[in-house]
C-alpha cells in the first residue's frame, strides 16, 4: 500500500486495521489524514485479500477528537463547503463499502470523530469512550455526515439535543441510544470483540454482505438532499463571526463569547 504519514495499516487474516495515528493531537482529522482515508478504502474496495475492516485510534485516549481545528479556523463560505463535501465523499465511500468496516472506539469520538465511526457499519467502543458532537462550541455544525447519520441512529430528539447541547455522552449511554453496538472493558477486549465480529461476518457470502449493505443504505436514500442541506449550512457556518470566535476561543485555550452574527 502507498506510504501514509497520518494512518497506520496492519493486515492480519484478511482484516485491514487503520490505525488514525495522530496521538498528541488525539488523533484529530486533518485534511491529509482524510485524503489517507480515501487511498485506504479506494485499496480496500480493489483488493481481493482484504475481506474486512477495522478503524481504531492510537492509544488509548482518542478514537479520533473531531476534524482539526487548527485547519477549521481557516474556513471560509468557499472552501468551507468544498471541505464538507470532501468528508462527506471520503465517508460515504467508507459507509457504502461492500466489505464489513467496524469502528472499535477506543476513546474520545468527537465531531468528526463521531462522524467517522457512524460512517462505520458497527460500532464497537471500549467502556471509558466518550461521544459527542460539539461543533456548537465553535460556532459551526457537523459537516461529515453528521447531521444526517446521527439522526437515523438515534432519532431526531435525540440527534437535535446532542448536536444542540454539544454535551459528551458516556459508551453506555451511547449503546442505550442505539450509537454503539457493543461496549467491552477493557482496549484488548475492544479488537478482539471486533476481529470475532468480521470473522463471522467474512465467513458468510461475501456478495449476500455486500448488497445488504446497499439495500440498508438504499433505505435512507431520500437524505440526500440533507446531505446537500449540510454542507450548504456548514458553508454559511464559516462566514459567521461566532465562527472565528469559536475557533479561536480553542486554540487561546479559553471559553468563546458568542454574538449571534
Ligand atoms: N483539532 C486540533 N487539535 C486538537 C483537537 C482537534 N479537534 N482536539 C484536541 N486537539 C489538540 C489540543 O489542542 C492539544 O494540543 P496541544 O498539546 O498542542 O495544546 C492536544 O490535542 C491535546 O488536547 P487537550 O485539549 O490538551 O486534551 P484534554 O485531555 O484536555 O481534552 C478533548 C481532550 C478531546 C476533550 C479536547 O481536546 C477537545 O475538546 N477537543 C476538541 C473537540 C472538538 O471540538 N471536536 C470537534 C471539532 S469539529
Amino acid at each position: 500500500m502507498a506510504d501514509f504519514n497520518n494512518i497506520s495499516l496492519e493486515v492480519n487474516n484478511g482484516i485491514l486495521t487503520i490505525i488514525i495515528d495522530r496521538a498528541e493531537k488525539m488523533n484529530a482529522l486533518n485534511l491529509d489524514t482524510v485524503e489517507e482515508l480515501r487511498t485506504a478504502f479506494q485499496k480496500v474496495y480493489d483488493d481481493k485479500e482484504i475481506k474486512g475492516v477495522i478503524i481504531t485510534g492510537r492509544g488509548e485516549k482518542a478514537f479520533v477528537a473531531g476534524a482539526d481545528i487548527n485547519e477549521i479556523a481557516e474556513l471560509n463560505e468557499v472552501n468551507g463547503r468544498k471541505f464538507s463535501e470532501n468528508g462527506q465523499e471520503v465517508f460515504a465511500l467508507i459507509e457504502n463499502c461492500h466489505k464489513p468496516v467496524i469502528a472499535a472506539v477506543n476513546g474520545y469520538a468527537l465531531g468528526g470523530g463521531c462522524e467517522l465511526a457512524m460512517a462505520c457499519h458497527l460500532r464497537v467502543a471500549v467502556k471509558t469512550a466518550k461521544f459527542g458532537q460539539p461543533e456548537v462550541n465553535l460556532g459551526i455544525i457537523p459537516g461529515y455526515g453528521g447531521t444526517q447519520r446521527l439522526t437515523q441512529l438515534v432519532g431526531k430528539g435525540r440527534a437535535l439535543e446532542l448536536m444542540m447541547t454539544g454535551d459528551m455522552i458516556s459508551a453506555q449511554k451511547a449503546k442505550k441510544v442505539g450509537l454503539v453496538n457493543h461496549v467491552v472493558d477493557t482496549h484488548t477486549e475492544l479488537i478482539e470483540k471486533c476481529e470475532t465480529i468480521l470473522e463471522k461476518i467474512i465467513s458468510k457470502a461475501p456478495l449476500a454482505v455486500g448488497m445488504i449493505v446497499t439495500c440498508v443504505n438504499a433505505f435512507y436514500t431520500h437524505d440526500e438532499n440533507g446531505f446537500q442541506t449540510e454542507a450548504n449550512s456548514f458553508s454559511s457556518c464559516c462566514k459567521s463571526e461566532d465562527f472565528v470566535e469559536g475557533t479561536t476561543a480553542f486554540l487561546e485555550k479559553r471559553e468563546p463569547e458568542f454574538k449571534g452574527e
